[in-house]
């Protein structure tokens, strides 16, 4: 495989993101991690915010590249020339919203392929939504996300 996209909220980038990377970047030779712009679902991070917490917390990776796109995810495949869109599977949870996604996308562009990775054990619990509950509830996000999007956390929660 050569470019792989792994688009996503990323609101913040936390461990099982990361642990998807890594696994992505076995199977692809360029990887872009592209945080979705969405207007109308307003994060606690700005766009530039969550862009520079993944540059800053992922590890070297090969091929890695980190940005931004606006509008289908299909139509920015379709420029970066990426061959697959990879999506980690956590739970029968995500399932449902995961198949309807890669079949619309798949509707979209016959060509681009949706790939599933399954993330590790100690990251199948992990989400954003759930890391920021518990930070904003003075729980320990050690375990959860690198130290700089915990200090971060802890900065914008104040
Ligand atoms: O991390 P998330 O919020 O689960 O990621 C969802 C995301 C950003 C991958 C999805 O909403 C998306 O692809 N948005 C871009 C707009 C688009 O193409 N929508 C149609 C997808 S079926």
């Amino acid at each position: 495989m050569k470019t792989a996209i792994y688009p996503g909220s990323f609101d913040p980038v936390h461990n099982g993101h990361i642990d998807v990377i890594e696994r992505a970047s076995k199977l692809c030779d360029r990887i872009i991690v592209a945080v979705a712009v969405n207007s109308a679902k307003s994060g606690l991070f700005s766009m530039e915010e969550r862009v520079e917490l993944i540059r800053l917390a992922v590890p070297d990776v090969k091929g890695l590249e980190v940005t931004s796109f606006d509008g289908l995810l299909v139509d920015f495949a379709r420029r970066e020339n990426a061959d697959a869109v990879i999506r980690g599977l956590r739970a029968v949870s995500d399932f449902e919203y995961e198949f309807q996604m890669a079949l619309m996308n798949r509707s979209l562009d016959e060509n681009l392929e949706t790939i599933f990775l399954v993330p590790s054990q100690e990251s199948i619990y992990l989400s954003s939504r759930i890391v920021k509950e518990v930070a904003n509830l003075g729980g320990n996000i050690d375990r959860f996300v690198p130290a700089v999007v915990r200090e971060a956390l802890i900065k914008k929660m104040g």
